[in-house]
């Protein structure tokens, strides 16, 4: 998988190729990613040229210049003017770096970097590459790591800096990950959107100069997901090259794209800069977050199928076999804040024998919370709303089958609680001036640990008291006033990122302390949906928009990069909350059966005929599960250039599929679409329902499915549940 043959190095997966090298000057060059290539002797290619304002330096014989090199990790002052990967600043102030080959090594398994999510380190069929560097000028190592995970084709990276100078140095800007093309013939793909029209695709053609993608909230946001995406032009869905990179981080990030002067490309992902900055004493140890990395010759489908390997292979719970993922019902978008004994005990009445498995009771049970203007922090239960503590509701839930679940917002604290009477001095502020609040509420400095115990001891308190089966973890603002009370001048800006290592080491600790609960990741829907979150939480609330023609877009951006096992979809009420619009409640539920499913609206509200509904419903998910945990997803019609939406889960021994196509409008006299499957046995044949023929694989791929939108039915639905039948 890695070999070495001096000066090259081949990281080597199924079917791509990592090439370095390191030149006579101990530089280190980036020569090739992509496509499988031989370990063959790669002197020949990048052959240096002198070219006017790129400053000379002398190699040998050779008279050439960083700026129009493909480096392996930039930096800055030494004649590279393109985008530095890694900005350090020594003693003296100055941040002028230059770093030179001095070691390397190869690991079996990975490096484990602390405090942070990451890939499995202990994995029996991964090798680690780790080049060491130091720099010359300022004199700290680094440490480059390349995991090689063969059979997901993916390759994660990490740097390391180790402060091995005389004195403490700043760490500016240290990107995961560097790379270097030599063409700028590439397309920009990126999940962007805003609070409830979270990942929709953007695609956009590159040209001389920088785009960058990035985040200075405090989260990884709705606003732009840490992933970027360069494929070739007329890259599809189901062909064509596309190399996919994506941060497992929680936080700020910055992804960039520069196209230089000479037509190549940089592409980095990493912290964000502009947030972020890092004091190392002497004999100190800084590690970058983890990065993935991916090359697919298969289209976007087939990037997206390495990133769902990856995070279901080996990101902590995500990859946790003997987790399961429960079908719930939620009460937020039934009550929001209305609640009591009374009016949840009406409610699970209404959820009797529908074959739920956990309800889980949303916002408003805690301290004295009758709207969003008080109580976060509080966690303990208001007995003005429930007598008996949650006792009654508990006790109702599973006298009607279900388990418990229950909402926290952990990270918060409201100006109006008791926590802020107590400390005042917890929330993130600067000194002598009032917090911006949002949405009421101010952010716990997490990185305080007793902050972090404080925390962790209400939350273990009710899910001992209650037997708490199920989290539902809330993030419902993003950060200002950014800084800690805490850290000296010097370490400001090093908060962002103490903060969100304390949250992980909160999580962690809950997932610790309590294996068997099942957490589910949220941020006002999908305001962190990352792998960072991904690693202690296997699924996360897609978005807080509930109306299916909305998630169209969302579920199918999404998928881009995260498993549909680590989504969540509602059925909920119409006309929809955030949309105003009304959808028949089999599309409702048909757009919510490719992600983890469940409800989200009063059933006791509901039309007769609707409830009875809920039980197929349900019955239809327990039947898709596990496609929906473990089958290849293939997004098959894109809604961003058509009116229908079609997607594909196909099982892993291609057994059992399941397609489902939606139209988001109504169009008069619409042509019929054939939709053609992907991933299935051409030689066997499929029994397709509810069309009640049988049809060959092949057919199926080449021909494709009759999707006619039906007379006067708006935004109608049809699935086909495929099946293999042996002749
Ligand atoms: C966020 C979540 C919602 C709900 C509310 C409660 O917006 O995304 O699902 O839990 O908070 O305040």
């Amino acid at each position: 998988m890695i070999l070495h043959q001096e000066p090259f190095w081949f990281l080597n997966t199924k079917n791509t190729s990592y090439v370095i090298r390191v030149l006579p000057n101990q530089t280190l060059q980036h020569i090739h990613y992509g496509g499988r290539v031989s370990a063959d002797d790669f002197s020949y290619y990048n052959v240096f040229q002198d070219r006017a304002f790129s400053p000379r330096i002398l190699m040998g014989p050779i008279c050439t210049s960083h700026d129009i090199m493909p480096l392996e990790y930039p930096t800055f002052g030494r004649g590279d003017f393109r985008a530095p990967a890694l900005r350090v600043e020594g003693l003296d102030g100055r941040d002028v770096n230059e770093l030179q080959y001095k070691s390397y090594e190869i690991i079996s398994g990975k490096v484990h970097i602390p405090r942070m999510p990451q890939l499995d380190v202990n994995v029996d069929d991964v090798q680690t590459l780790a080049i060491t560097l130091e720099d010359v000028i300022v004199g700290y190592e680094v440490v480059l790591y390349y995991s090689v995970f063969e059979n997901e084709d993916i390759i994660t990276r990490t740097v390391e800096i180790r402060n091995t100078s005389n004195g403490a140095i700043r760490i500016n800007n240290i990107a995961s990950l560097s790379v270097d093309f030599e063409s700028a013939d590439f397309d920009l793909v990126s999940l962007e959107g805003s609070w409830a029209r979270e990942r929709h695709i953007c695609r956009r053609a590159l040209c001389q100069g920088t785009t960058s993608l990035e985040s200075r909230r405090g989260s990884s946001s709705h606003q732009m997901n840490p992933f970027l995406a360069l494929a070739d032009k007329h890259t599809s869905e189901h062909w064509g090259g596309v190399y996919g990179f994506s941060l497992i981080y929680s936080a700020d990030f910055k992804a960039l794209a520069e196209v230089s002067q000479y037509g190549d490309t940089r592409v980095q992902i990493g912290l964000n800069p502009e947030t972020f900055s890092w004091k190392l004493e002497k004999g100190d140890s800084f590690m970058a977050p983890e990065a993935i990395m991916t090359y697919s010759d298969k289209g976007f489908n087939g990037m997206s199928h390495n990133f769902h390997q990856a995070c279901r292979n080996h990101l902590g719970k995500s990859a946790d076999p003997s987790v399961k993922h429960p079908l719930v019902i939620n009460n937020w978008e039934a009550t929001y804040f209305n609640m009591s004994d009374e009016i949840i005990k009406q409610f699970l009445d209404d959820c009797k024998g529908l074959g739920i498995d956990t309800f889980v009771l949303d916002d408003g049970w805690f301290g004295r919370r009758c709207d969003d203007s008080s109580s976060l922090g509080d966690w303990f239960v208001d007995e003005n709303k429930f007598s008996n503590g949650l006792h009654n509701v508990v006790n109702h839930c599973r006298e009607n089958g279900m388990e418990f679940g229950i909402w926290f917002e952990p990270e918060m604290i409201s100006r109006n609680s008791r926590l802020f009477e107590e400390h005042p001095d917890w929330c993130i502020h600067c000194e002598g001036v009032e917090p911006i609040p949002s949405r009421n509420q101010l952010v716990l400095d997490m990185s305080r640990e007793e902050v972090v115990d404080h925390i962790f001891e209400q939350m273990a308190k009710i899910i001992r008291e209650y037997n708490v089966s199920y989290i539902k973890w809330d993030f419902n603002r993003n950060l200002t006033d950014n800084g800690s009370s805490t850290l000296p001048a010097d370490r400001q800006k090093e908060h962002t990122h103490r903060f969100v290592m304390g949250v992980y080491s909160l999580m962690q600790r809950l997932n610790d302390t309590f294996p068997e609960v099942f957490f589910e990741g949220c941020s006002g829907g999908g305001g962190r949906f990352d792998f960072g979150i991904l690693y202690y939480m296997p699924q996360i609330w897609t978005s807080d928009d509930t109306d299916a023609v909305e998630r169209l877009k969302i579920q199918y951006g999404t998928s881009m990069v995260y498993p549909t096992s680590a989504m969540v979809a509602h059925v909920s009420a119409c006309p929809n909350h955030q949309t105003g619009r009304s959808v028949s409640f089999d599309t409702r539920g048909e757009v919510a059966q490719m992600c983890n499913y469940g409800y989200e609206l009063h059933v006791g509200k509901l039309a007769t005929e609707e409830k009875e509904k809920i039980k197929g419903q349900v019955a239809r998910h327990r039947a898709l599960d596990e496609l929906v945990q473990k089958g290849t997803f293939y997004r098959l019609n894109s809604p961003f250039d058509s009116i229908l939406c079609a997607w594909e889960l196909v099982s892993e021994d291609k057994e059992k599929a399941y397609v489902c196509a939606t139209f988001q409008t109504a169009m008069p006299n619409a042509k019929t679409f054939y939709v053609k499957a992907q991933g299935l046995d051409a030689d066997c044949k499929y029994y397709v329902k509810p069309l009640g023929i049988t049809l060959g694989g092949d057919t199926l791929m080449q021909a494709g499915l009759p999707v006619r939108m039906p007379d006067a039915v708006e935004y109608a639905c049809l699935a086909f549940d495929l099946e293999k039948v042996s002749e």
